[in-house]
């Protein structure tokens, strides 16, 4: 059961320690300065003192920023969220480069994904996809082990001319683990030595039949320097899109998940959040993994600025009290102070829970050298 101690209540509300005393005494309960009451105690106090109850235990954390369920017919369909991956120099960054029809590609040194970006295309039937680009597998397994399961269909690149190497396959893993659909892009198929029944064949192997071998599993030949296939490759997501029925409410306060964050010298932190729920707003409080904040700017993957940002919306995001990491969870809140609260509650357990491996891998020295 979660106590606390009359002291640091007294603090907490800012009022003296005596007169804490003195008002649970006229409740019957007999404590002084430095013991412990329970929370229903604490909250009878906290109202006696004319103030509000905001518990922060790992509990009250979630209760306070629940996923309140969203009534059905509060929901709207909301765009995707596409994940590109596959083996390394398989062309992920090209083909997503060639969706946007902009170059990232060249801007990038030695042309290897630095960062995980994030953007959202149109199709020419005018569905709205959002896309990430991963920069290898460890930060989706890392997200995905911080419970931000952002994606919502994978396309697994395999280059035409190099068909399933071992990353290919980890992605495939990655995909079933999450329970999440995969559209297969049999990329550079432009090359002479591009083989794409050689890639569906070897795909057969790992259990993944595609649509070509009598499947389930859309596959699509593409080429990220031609631009060939490109169009089918959309319309194949959004199929997908819409088989999975994907829904938000866009009235409620944000939810979403931290992309990348990173400290900027001229602009102070800021994160590229994917809003997952709700509306991300301009003043909006919140808080994100150990760090809160309020949103004082929205840019979005164009680098205009937004008012706000919907369901399976990028953002940048401005107003951080610190730098997140990647696959932070980002929930509005409604005061500063909750905000400021949680956040310091979750340093503080971070901080135990550092304390704690460090003392289990001293006990593991120890006893490897016994
Ligand atoms: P990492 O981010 O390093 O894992 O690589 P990536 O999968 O993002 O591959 P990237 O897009 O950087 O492409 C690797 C190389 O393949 C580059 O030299 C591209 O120009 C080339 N390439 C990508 N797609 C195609 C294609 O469809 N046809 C041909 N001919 N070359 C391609
Ligand atoms: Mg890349």
């Amino acid at each position: 059961p979660e106590t606390i101690v009359v002291q640091e209540l007294a603090n907490r509300m800012a009022e003296r320690a005596a007169d804490v005393v003195k008002s649970l005494m006229k409740m019957g309960v007999m404590a002084t300065m430095n013991q412990s009451i329970d929370a229903d105690t604490a909250e009878l106090v906290i109202e006696e003192f004319g103030h509000k109850m905001v518990r922060v235990s790992d509990a009250d954390v979630e209760q306070v920023i629940e996923q309140v369920a969203d009534d059905p017919q509060d929901l709207q369909p909301r765009p995707p969220i596409v994940t590109i991956m596959g083996h390394v120099d398989h062309g992920k960054t090209s083909l997503l480069d060639a969706i946007r029809k902009a170059n990232v590609v060249s801007g990038e040194a030695g042309g290897i994904t630095q960062h995980i970006g994030a953007y959202q295309v149109t199709t020419e039937s005018g569905a709205v996809l959002s896309f990430l680009d991963t920069p290898g597998h460890a930060a989706f397994t890392s997200m995905r082990a911080r419970g931000a399961n952002v994606t919502d269909i994978v396309v697994l690149v395999v280059a035409a001319d190099d068909s399933v190497m071992p990353q290919t396959i980890e992605a495939i893993n990655h995909a079933r683990a999450a329970k999440v659909p995969m559209i297969v892009a049999i990329n550079k198929c432009d090359k002479p030595a591009a083989d794409a029944n050689k890639v569906r064949t070897e795909l057969l192997q790992h259990e993944v039949v595609v649509e070509a071998m009598s499947g389930d599993v859309q596959d699509v030949e593409v080429s990220a320097v031609t631009g060939a296939g490109l169009d089918q490759l959309l319309e194949a997501i959004a199929l997908q899109a819409e088989i999975l029925e994907l829904q938000a409410n866009p009235d409620r306060s944000a939810m979403g998940a931290v992309i990348e964050a990173q400290l900027d010298v001229g602009r102070g932190p800021v994160a590229t959040v994917l809003v997952q729920n709700g509306t991300l707003r301009q003043g909006d409080i919140f808080v994100v993994g150990e760090q809160w904040g309020k949103v004082r700017a929205l840019q979005n993957d164009q680098g205009e600025r937004v008012k706000e940002a919907g369901p399976s919306v990028p953002v940048e995001v401005l107003g951080l009290n610190g730098t997140p990491e990647a696959g932070d969870v980002l929930n509005v809140v409604d005061t500063e102070a909750q905000a400021r609260e949680i956040a310091e509650y979750r340093q503080e357990a971070a901080k135990d829970k550092r304390a704690a491996a460090g003392a289990a891998t001293t006990l593991e020295q120890l006893m490897a050298k016994a």
